[in-house]
């Protein structure tokens, strides 16, 4: 599919961040040239996807479109039981909302979201277990996404071995600047739970960048003991001349369910699923999965959109495919540190990560520079991008960080260029911005960023 689309003009981009109160979230997307808000759901259908769509068979029970899903999931992931779900949260609320109870303990990698707080809506809590400089942009190293093990141990001393029931690695890390995770990590962290007893969970909807990132380092350490030099990681042998698939299902290996969006590495507009290995929890999921999503063989999606999903997810793993996404970001990447802009590199595998705190250094954090730099942005080149620092997250502590996510299969190495320009250009104006302060917001706190109105002060 084409669409056009057009930049409006200066004063008309002005007008429009006023009218939306300086929150990108409020623009109508007709207002935006290059939209970078996120990579869920914004991508681009193959021709078998759409093909797919004109054969889902809309059944209330027991669809081929749902036995379809079903064999792709097996043939992706390894796990026999699917059950379906409207999109990544609503499979987080069938799978958590089954798992967990009043007082227990999650341990991630880094909770996205609103995995956060699914698990706090349990009354459980949830404890981020991130490597050290996962939210440093100078670190260096190729698996930042890794979860903690040391961190994680930690926990279990202070609050002990049976409070924590689940034990999850998401992949990619998104909410530490979609880092990559290790095959080796996602082992070490499954043993983990094994010997504390809880269950492993990976939250898994960007499965495929992940397995392409695993590759690709296997390949890198495999060409420097081709040149002699001594590899300075550990890894198992022989991944690197592993096909990508089987990469991506061996991530699988060691979880006991699986939660995943399919609106990212499902290449689809809307949908998701949890998958287990067992029998009986997949029934308890199942249970929970009729209450709030649907019957557990559609769960909350078109006959025609399980049948896309079924497609996507095998068009994810094929190497063509995803070395050109990943490429793509990384591109954009270069691009910006070229300039000398402060991002975060290697970059994920599904955005760019730039720390606008340390662009915009006379806007304090409570003025929130990160959404200053969306702001400006949009002004600038009619680009939207999305703040992930004190405005999203009020209070957190964390890093002020304006994320460029890219939709699969839609944008052209173009409109990266006209990206890139336009952040060089807010950068180069950076003694010039004022704060921003809220002057209204919705009564729940974590959801803010999504309404609030801001103006300049
Ligand atoms: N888990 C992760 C790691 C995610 O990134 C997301 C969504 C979800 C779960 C929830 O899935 O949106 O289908 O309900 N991330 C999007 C983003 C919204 O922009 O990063 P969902």
């Amino acid at each position: 599919m084409v669409e056009p689309i057009h930049l409006p003009s200066r004063a008309d981009r002005s007008a429009a961040l006023e009218r939306a109160g300086h929150n990108v979230f409020n623009l109508d997307s007709e207002d935006v040239f290059v939209d970078l808000l996120t990579d869920s759901g914004t991508g681009t259908m193959s021709t078998a996807q759409w093909a797919a769509m004109f054969e889902g068979d809309e059944a209330y029970a027991g669809s081929r479109s749902f036995h379809d899903l079903r064999e792709a999931v097996e043939d992706v992931t390894g796990l026999p039981h699917t059950i379906p779900a409207h999109q990544g949260r609503g499979a987080e609320n069938a799978l958590y909302g089954t798992l967990l109870s009043e007082g227990d303990v999650v341990l991630n990698n880094t909770h996205f979201d609103t995995t956060r707080a699914h698990v706090a809506n349990q009354g459980a809590e949830a404890v981020d277990c991130p490597v050290e400089g996962a939210w440093d942009h100078d670190s260096e190293g190729e698996f930042l996404g890794n979860f903690s093990i040391e961190k994680a141990w930690d926990v279990v001393d202070e609050v002990g071995a049976d409070r924590v029931t689940v034990v999850v690695s998401t992949i990619t890390n998104n909410s530490a600047a979609g880092q990559p995770v290790s095959l080796e990590n996602l082992r070490e962290t499954a043993q983990f739970a094994r010997d504390i007893d809880a269950l492993f969970v990976l939250d898994a909807c960007r499965f495929a960048e992940n397995a392409y990132f695993i590759h690709e380092a296997e390949r890198s350490e495999a060409s420097e003991r081709a040149s002699g030099e001594t590899a300075s990681r550990e890894r198992e042998a022989g991944q690197h001349d592993r096909p990508l698939a089987e990469i991506a299902r061996a991530q699988f290996d060691d979880a006991d369910a699986v939660v995943v969006s399919g609106k990212k590495d499902g290449l689809v507009n809307i949908g998701g699923f949890v998958a287990c290995r067992e029998e009986s929890l997949a029934d308890r999921v199942k249970a929970r999965t009729t209450l709030y999503e649907g019957f557990p063989t559609y769960g909350g999606m078109a006959g025609r959109d399980l049948a896309a999903m079924a497609v996507g997810l095998r068009e994810a793993v094929e190497p063509p495919y995803v070395a050109d996404r990943v490429g793509q970001v990384a591109y954009l990447g270069d691009l910006l540190a070229d300039a000398d802009l402060p991002v975060f590199q290697p970059t994920g595998g599904h955005a760019v990560y730039l720390d606008a705190g340390a662009v915009l250094t006379d806007i304090p954090a409570e003025r929130f520079p990160a959404q200053r730099f969306v702001c400006e942005l949009y002004r600038e080149s009619g680009v939207r991008a999305v703040e992930l620092g004190e405005f999203a997250f009020p209070g957190a502590g964390r890093p002020q960080l304006v994320r460029l996510a890219l939709p699969r299969r839609t944008y052209t190495r173009e409109h990266l260029d006209h990206v890139a320009d336009g952040v060089a250009a807010v950068a180069d104006r950076a003694g010039e911005y004022e704060g921003l302060e809220v002057v209204t917001e919705p009564p729940m706190p974590e959801l803010r960023h999504f309404s609030a109105r801001l103006r300049s002060v």
